[in-house]
Parts: C-alpha cells; structure tokens; sequence
C-alpha cells in the first residue's frame, strides 16, 4: 500500500510538472490552458510541501493580473488559443481597471488566496516567509477592500457574486434555478437548429463526453451573462442594481470568512495594522453568513441579492460553512447530520456536489452531482475545526481511493467512482499531495 501510495505521490508530482508554465500552474493543458485563481490556490497548497518557493511562485503570479481597482480575476489568459471562453468573448478593457499588457477575464472567483498564502509561508523558511508575505499583502489588502467596496453594495458583509463562473461551481443547480429565465435569442438560436453551429465552437466538448459537461443551453446562459457584465463596462455597482440575478452566493462567502482570518494573521505577522473599516467588514460577514441559515431544513443555502430569497436547492454549498469556522458548534453538528445521510450526501464515494435525491441530481455532470477533490477538501478542513475527526478521516480515505483507481481526473462518480472530465487535472494532483501529507 505504501509503495502504491508512493507511486502516486510520484505521478501527482508529474502532473503538476507537466501543467507548470513556468511562473504559474494551468488546470490542464488541454481544456483549461491558461491560469485560473482558485485552481492556483489549490495548486500552491500541494505544492507547498515539496518546493514551498514554487508554491510561493505560484501565488505571487496571480497578482500579475490584478485590476487597478483590486480586483483578482478568475482567469489570467496565456498564448493558447482553445479554450472556448477566450479573451474576445471578455474584451477586459472596455474597462479601464483592467490591467495593461496582459489579457484577463472581468470577474473573480471563490478569495482563497490569502488562506493559501498562509498555508504556503509556513512551509517556506523563515527568513523568507517575511519577505513573501510583505511582498503579496498590498495586493490582498486591496482585493478584499475591493470585494467589499464594490461587492457589497448594502454593507450586510455579504459580497454579491454577478456571475455563476465567480462561485466555482459553473452549473450548480442554485444558480441555474436563479437563472431559469431563458433570454429570447438563446431560444430563438435553439429552436432554429443554431446547436449544430454551437457544438463546433464548444471546444470543452472535444476532450470530454458532452453527457459530463454543461448542457448547451447552460452554456449559452454563461456566455449570456458575461456579455450582459460587459455591455455595463464591468461596472459591478451598476450591474448589481441593474441586473435581477445577483447573489450573495454561500460557498464564496464561507470561503471569504477564513480568507479574512488569514488576512489578518498575515497582517500580525508582518506587523501591519488592518485599516479598522476592513476589520469591521470581516467580522460582519461572520455574523451575516448566519443569515443564510434555514431552520426549516437545517441547510445553508445561497441568497438572491434582489429578493432576499434563500434559494432553496441542496446542493455541496450547505457544508462550506465548516470551512468559514465561524459557525456554532450546534450547527456544524446539524450539518454532519445533512452530510451523513446516505440518501442525500452520503453515497459509496461522497461528497456529490449536488443532493442524491435532489431534481437536479446527475452523477455525471460536472457540478450537478460528481464528486470534486477541491470541495472535499475544503469539507474535510472544516469538519476538522468543529472536531468531526472520523468524518473527516472517511472523506480524505475516499479522495485517496478515487484518485487510485481513477486517477487524477477532474471529477468522478459520486455512485461508482469512475472518473469523468478531463485527465490530468492540476488541482486533483495537487490536493493529492496535501492530503498524503496531512
Ligand atoms: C471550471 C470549474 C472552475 C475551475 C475551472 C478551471 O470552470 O467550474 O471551478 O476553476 O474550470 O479548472
């Protein structure tokens, strides 16, 4: 067993090795070529245990892309010209905080990195964890002041995403109920046999079985959106009082309060002192994250922004909450509960990221039911904090198990293990490493 497992610390070493582009990480060569945030910041914390520089690396080439207004963005575009949503689709500089001589996309993703960023200066020496730390603080200050200055537009503490991409969890079933509406040209394009023309540019589905990926109409609602962002120059204040399909979306949130906690250690650290309205900010979003709570089915659910409605679909967000750390000790136990249930979260290999018996439930597709490394991750960390050790333990056995018989794929069957997406994938090889070790 331990020759096995050292087997495959070998090949998830490889595979990073053959996705490093030098200052950074893709998530795979062939379907995600370019530098994607939350996958670097999954990237680093495996790497940080082997070549903590290279982690280190890793998190300093994000803020290349960094808008002027602070912003990270989800994607920082390099030469390969196949992913499908590339650059032209994005046109980043009909805003002028994009930043000059490099391509981004205009919007952001789950703020992991000043979690990772600690997580990576305690395995780097310590006459070089100062200076790494000093040198990424500025960039981190001003991401987070611009997630709550432009994010958070009724200061509840809450950041309002525009954008499904922006959660990480492109199709999840809480954000395509929010999306439901279908635009006129998207029908129109599907009714006039448009499908065809659209399944030539889906470049996602040359590598992968389409039954795994978005559906076409999911897809179409994606791009939609982005060009519904753009046409308001990414201007997020406006979009967010102008568009009906915002939301305070609960795995960015939960993400967003241990982000802050790093911040703040990260500031001690290096003995700077936190502006006071930041503080105030963090310790607000603890408090509102509480909001999201719904005693009627003992979940956490995301928020529509406009309505105030929780959207009511069970889905892998429930337990980010754990990972926050901010929550009671009660309400962890009643999500060990949620999470426990085999009819609901509990299969041969959990954690699917959406509810077994849930409508929108489908083992194969993407975040509608598969079983993702980086989720259980984060689940596994949280469970920890609230003294869940056992489940913890399940949950890291069947992410060692998936990855053994499956290998480092993207996803896998919540049912029977099988790996589904694409092979090779950065953050499965890096998450692999990380558990292993801990
Ligand atoms: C997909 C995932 C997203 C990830 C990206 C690159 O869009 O949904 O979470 O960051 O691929 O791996």
């Amino acid at each position: 067993m331990l020759g096995q497992n050292q087997k495959l610390v070998e090949q998830a070493k490889a595979v990073l090795a053959k996705n490093d582009r030098g200052q950074y990480t893709v998530p795979s060569l062939q379907l995600y070529p370019h530098q994607w945030l939350w996958d670097s910041c999954f990237i680093a914390i495996g790497l940080a245990h082997h070549n903590p520089q290279r982690a280190a690396q890793e998190i300093k080439s994000l803020f290349r892309g960094q808008w002027t207004n602070g912003m990270l963005p989800n994607i920082i575009f390099g030469s390969s010209d196949t992913f499908w949503a590339g650059p032209k689709h994005w046109q980043s500089h009909v805003s002028k905080f994009a930043p000059a001589g490099i391509e981004t996309s205009s919007m952001t993703q789950p703020p992991l990195v000043a979690y990772a960023a600690w997580l990576v200066a305690q395995k780097l020496p310590e006459a070089e964890r100062e200076v790494f730390l000093k040198q990424i603080y500025p960039g981190l200050l001003a991401y987070h002041s611009w997630l709550y200055r432009e994010r958070d537009p009724a200061n509840s503490g809450l950041a309002v995403l525009v954008h499904p991409w922006e959660s990480g969890l492109d199709n999840t079933p809480t954000w395509m109920k929010a999306l439901s509406r279908t635009p006129l040209w998207i029908s129109v394009l599907l009714k006039s046999g448009g499908v065809e023309l659209l399944r030539r540019l889906r470049r996602d589905l040359k590598n992968i079985l389409s039954e795994q990926k978005l559906t076409d109409i999911e897809a179409l609602k994606l791009v939609h959106r982005l060009y519904r962002f753009r046409k308001r120059g990414y201007d997020s204040r406006l979009h967010i009082q102008k568009s009906r399909d915002t939301m305070e979306d609960l795995v960015f949130n939960s993400i967003l309060v241990a982000a802050n906690k790093a911040l703040i250690r990260i500031a001690e650290t290096i003995a700077e002192d936190l502006p006071a309205d930041l503080r105030f900010r963090v310790s607000q979003t603890e408090t509102a994250l509480e909001g999201l709570w719904d005693p009627e089915t003992a979940q956490y659910y995301s928020r529509h922004f406009k309505t105030k409605r929780l959207i009511k679909v069970s889905t892998i967000a429930t337990f980010l909450p754990l990972f926050a750390g901010s929550i009671p000790q009660r309400r962890a136990g009643q999500l060990v509960q949620v999470l426990k249930d085999p009819s609901r979260f509990w299969p041969a290999y959990p954690v699917p990221s959406t509810a077994l018996n849930s409508r929108y439930f489908d083992a194969k597709r993407y975040w509608r039911g598969p079983t993702w490394i980086n989720t259980n991750w984060l689940i596994i960390n949280g469970l920890l904090q609230y003294g869940y050790d056992q489940e913890a333990a399940a949950l890291k056995k069947t992410c060692l198990e998936l990855v053994a018989s499956s290998g480092f794929r993207e996803y896998f069957s919540p049912l029977s293990g099988e790996g589904y997406g694409i092979d090779n994938f950065s953050w499965t090889a890096a998450l692999y490493l990380e558990l292993t070790h801990n």
